[in-house]
């Protein structure tokens, strides 16, 4: 898998032998002759025209990615939201309902649970804990399910196999958001998930430099979602794509170590008498454990934890850290942390309740041993 996401849809002979992969910042390409516009229109010749509808150095990103999530096809987005609402949108008319399993990103939340009201599209949020719960909120007019495994706050991981079988079971399509795990520790596809969905503004790109996304499916159901790129135009910039390109390049190396920095981590949060609880499936301790391994191949950088303490400690303890960054977002090279309670609605239907003293942490690149010496700092100062 690693010389594949390094060489792979490369072809160097086509780009004069370049080893990089060259940006083609054209907005569009020139025929040759009032014929090939003919063969072009009629079917006859594929090539590229203009960049919303395709560009060679986007073409790599998606040839790349396609084979990375196994799947037939690949669409960049500008953004991780751009993929989600395209995804969403291709597979839904008015009066359908979408089943949402919980805890997923909030802007999704948003999408699913308000936006959509507005084209008459419904939406059910449940414990994906529960298979019996999501077998029961199907109705006959859901057309699809929709979730993150893990989500990205309290990191749940749901039974992909299982939910897959229900949706296929009642003709639902399954749409889930990859990004925690990213291609290279978890493929979806291959529990029989439809589509999947990434940020690549997180691991993917490695670097907090780019802003895109990622959608990969089947052909069939690319054509749909080829249909909202075009129409909303949610297109990637070359100069973007070529970056998560050049971050792919590293992907294997980064979540190795991210997830031996996260682990070390983890085991040291877990057993400090300050902290009351450490969200981190990769933790053989973790409720999740067992099925996170059953069906991921590692465990990212992304945990949150609870402070034993108030809204005192908590600002103490946030303050008082000197390598990690207040900061949102998170798959880059730099450590940051955030408290939980501001990436979430405080009254979301979907019943996730997180812990006013609930910190999301991104675990970064930087030495596992100098991360923990200032976790263990900075709790010693809020709790002094
Ligand atoms: C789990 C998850 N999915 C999707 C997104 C949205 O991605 P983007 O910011 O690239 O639009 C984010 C962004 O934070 C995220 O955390």
């Amino acid at each position: 898998m690693k010389t594949d996401i390094e060489h792979y849809g490369e072809d160097y002979q086509r780009f004069l032998g370049a080893i990089a992969p060259p940006i083609f910042e054209a907005s569009n390409f020139a025929f040759s002759s009032y014929e090939e516009v003919e063969e072009y229109q009629k079917g006859e010749i594929d090539k590229f025209v203009y960049t919303r509808g395709g560009n060679p150095t986007i073409k790599i990103l998606e040839a790349k990615i396609a084979m990375l999530e196994k799947g037939e096809a690949c669409r960049a987005f500008s953004s991780g939201m751009g993929a989600i609402t395209s995804s969403i949108l291709s597979l839904v008319r008015s009066g359908d309902h979408i089943l949402c399993l919980r805890g997923v990103y909030n802007p999704t939340y948003e999408f699913i649970s308000n936006y959509l009201n507005r084209f008459n599209v419904s939406s059910t949020f449940v414990d994906g804990r529960d298979l019996e719960a999501i077998k029961s909120a199907i109705r006959p007019n859901t057309k699809l399910i929709y979730l993150e495994s893990p989500n990205s706050f309290l990191f749940e991981v749901f039974d992909l196999r299982a939910i897959a079988r229900i949706a296929k079971e009642n003709g639902i399509y399954t749409v889930i958001d990859n990004t925690w795990a990213t291609p290279y520790f978890q493929n979806p596809i291959e529990y029989g998930i439809d589509i999947v969905v990434h940020s690549a503004s997180k691991y993917l790109g490695g670097h907090s430099d780019v802003v895109a996304g990622l959608v990969i499916t089947n052909r069939e159901l690319m054509n749909g979602i080829n249909r909202e790129l075009h129409l909303l135009g949610g297109v990637i910039g070359p100069f973007e794509a070529w970056l998560v390109l050049r971050g792919l390049r590293s992907l294997p190396a980064r979540m190795e170590m991210h997830q031996s920095n996260a682990m070390k981590i983890a085991r040291f949060l877990d057993e400090h008498p300050r902290v009351i609880k450490v969200n981190y499936p990769g933790l053989p301790t973790n409720p999740y454990h067992q099925l996170a391994v059953s069906q991921l191949r590692g465990f990212s950088g992304l945990m949150s934890f609870e402070l034993d303490g108030g809204e005192k400690e908590l600002r103490k303890f946030i303050d008082s850290l000197k390598l990690f960054t207040i900061a949102v977002s998170w798959g880059g090279y730099e450590s940051l942390v955030f408290p939980g309670k501001y990436g979430f609605s405080k009254d979301r239907a979907d019943g996730v309740i997180l812990s006013p003293q609930l910190v999301r942490m991104s675990v970064g690149l930087e030495s596992a041993d100098d991360l923990i010496e200032d976790l263990d700092n900075a709790l010693k100062e809020a709790f002094s």
